[in-house]
């Protein structure tokens, strides 16, 4: 008797299971996503049930409850990538058997920051197998010849046919298994083309119980578009151990790695890199990295201080305040909230008395950065307002503060952490909320701090 052959639509956006096609995704709102895909309700099933056995504990023979007591931890069970910044954000070191995830949009480094993982791990004496779905082996060497020598061999596999990828790891038994990527990968239990949701999905189900059960360290790569063709990794949050997304302005050399879901970690942490001609390269002083080049004596600059999971960042804010040629007025944000920017505008006008109304107001966050965090608000209004008055804030000042709807400046997080990072960039004055400044003042007697309680203290410094 022939197999019954189920088809559904899947989201390809979002992964959004339906009977039926619909226009619009009842889960991620996008429209016209819906494929249709065909699946064998057997395959799915085991797939996934095998998947969680393997996750819970090892191989299906020791598959037994046992007492939290007896589960021993290995000194092992964390490895060194020999990339700080790679280490920071994994929470200390790749951990043994697990998946992780790298997402990105195209060309942002994905797999050069595999290779190059790659290169130390085996430089490292760790057996490593790098599996290219997308590029030929020579390709990958071109790649591999950018970015340095390799001291140890490598295994280099270009596979599609997950089955066969699957036969290779057990025959090899490397200790970390790289997959680029995701959406090339084809099982053939599943009939819907590669790079759509169930062969995504199953495929990492696939990949999840190899990492489990032989303890080896998974990283595949998934790809991010916006048209929403290929399966966005979306999917694959739930079902992986750790999701990194590499980001970046693609015209811009730093970019950033941020973990958003980390099983072993915490997941305020950022790496960041540059792009150079010999592969990616740790910036371990982001703070200097993005301050270079910055205009002296411009108005409509300040530089402020974010913090990132625990590490600050000095960043400089700029802000472009010109008559307008519209009836409505233009903003723009890059970079930040572009509803703050509003907001902070409406608490110029009302609470300094700025006609703003009749000006455009752009404002960036140079080198491409992307900050939200109401620690920035009181530099964005210092810019705001040196743009419009067209008067220069001093080099060396610096501001950081929460500004609130009455215009007044409250305290934000880790001022210290701020202050010092400005003190050892050399900057001489840093202004800050009130309470902050009575708090800290005898700490920092290198730094000058001037406390304001509102918005109107320090717009009134800028003449
Ligand atoms: N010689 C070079 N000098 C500087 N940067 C380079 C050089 N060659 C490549 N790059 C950078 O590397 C990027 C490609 O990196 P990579 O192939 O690792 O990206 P990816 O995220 O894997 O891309 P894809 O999504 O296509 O797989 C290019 O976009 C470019 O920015
Ligand atoms: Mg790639």
């Amino acid at each position: 008797m022939a197999t019954k052959i189920k088809t559904v639509f899947f989201c390809q956006s979002c992964g959004y299971e339906s009977a039926k096609w619909m226009g619009q995704c009842p889960g991620c709102k996008e429209w016209n996503t819906f494929v249709e895909e065909t699946i064998k309700p057997s395959i799915t099933g085991k797939g996934s049930k095998r998947a969680a056995a393997g996750a819970a504990g090892g191989s299906d023979a020791q598959n037994k409850p046992m007492k939290l007591s007896e589960v021993v931890l290995n000194e092992e069970d964390r490895f060194d990538t020999h990339i700080g910044e790679f280490n920071r954000v994994l929470g200390g070191g790749l951990v043994k058997g697990s998946l992780t995830l790298v997402g990105g949009d195209p060309g942002i480094g994905k797999s050069t920051l595999l290779l190059q993982t790659a290169r130390l791990l085996s430089a490292d004496k760790r057996k490593v197998l790098y599996i290219s779905g997308e590029e030929s082996l020579q390709q990958i060497k071109l790649r591999a010849n950018r970015i340095g020598e390799f001291t140890q061999d490598m295994n280099l596999f270009c596979e599609t046919d997950l089955g066969t990828i699957e036969e290779t790891i057990r025959r090899s038994a490397p200790e970390v298994v790289i997959i680029d990527s995701i959406q090339t990968m084809f099982n053939e239990n599943v009939s819907s083309a590669p790079g759509s949701v169930s062969q995504v999905r199953e495929s990492t189900a696939v990949l999840m119980r190899i990492a489990k059960q032989l303890g080896i360290s998974v990283f595949i790569v998934g790809h991010v578009t916006k048209e929403g063709t290929v399966a966005g990794p979306r999917v694959l949050e739930h079902m992986v151990d750790t999701v990194l997304y590499f980001e970046g302005d693609r015209h811009a050399s730093y970019r950033i790695l941020r973990a958003v879901k980390n099983r072993f970690g915490s997941t305020n942490e950022i790496g960041v890199f540059e792009m150079r001609n010999e592969g990616l390269v740790e910036v371990s002083n982001p703070s200097e990295f993005m301050l270079e080049g910055r205009p002296e004596n411009a108005s409509g600059s300040i530089v402020t201080c974010s913090i990132e999971g625990t590490r600050p960042i000095l960043i400089e804010i700029q802000a472009l305040v010109s008559h307008t040629n519209f009836n409505f007025p233009r903003r723009q944000a890059n970079g930040t909230d572009y509803n703050r920017v509003n907001l902070l505008m409406a608490v110029l006008e009302k609470r300094v008395g700025l006609e703003l109304s009749s000006y455009d107001c752009y404002i960036n966050l140079a080198g491409g950065m992307k900050l939200i965090e109401p620690a920035l608000d009181l530099s964005m209004c210092m810019a705001i307002v040196s743009s419009f008055r067209n008067r220069a804030i001093p080099d060396e000042v610096i501001a950081f503060g929460e500004v609130g709807l009455s215009g007044e400046v409250r305290s934000v997080n880790m001022p210290d952490v701020r202050i010092s990072e400005a003190e050892r960039l050399g900057f001489k004055t840093c202004i800050v909320p009130k309470t902050v400044a009575e708090k800290y003042a005898k700490k920092f007697p290198k730094i000058k701090l001037i406390g304001v309680s509102s918005v109107q203290d320090a717009v009134g410094m800028i003449r």
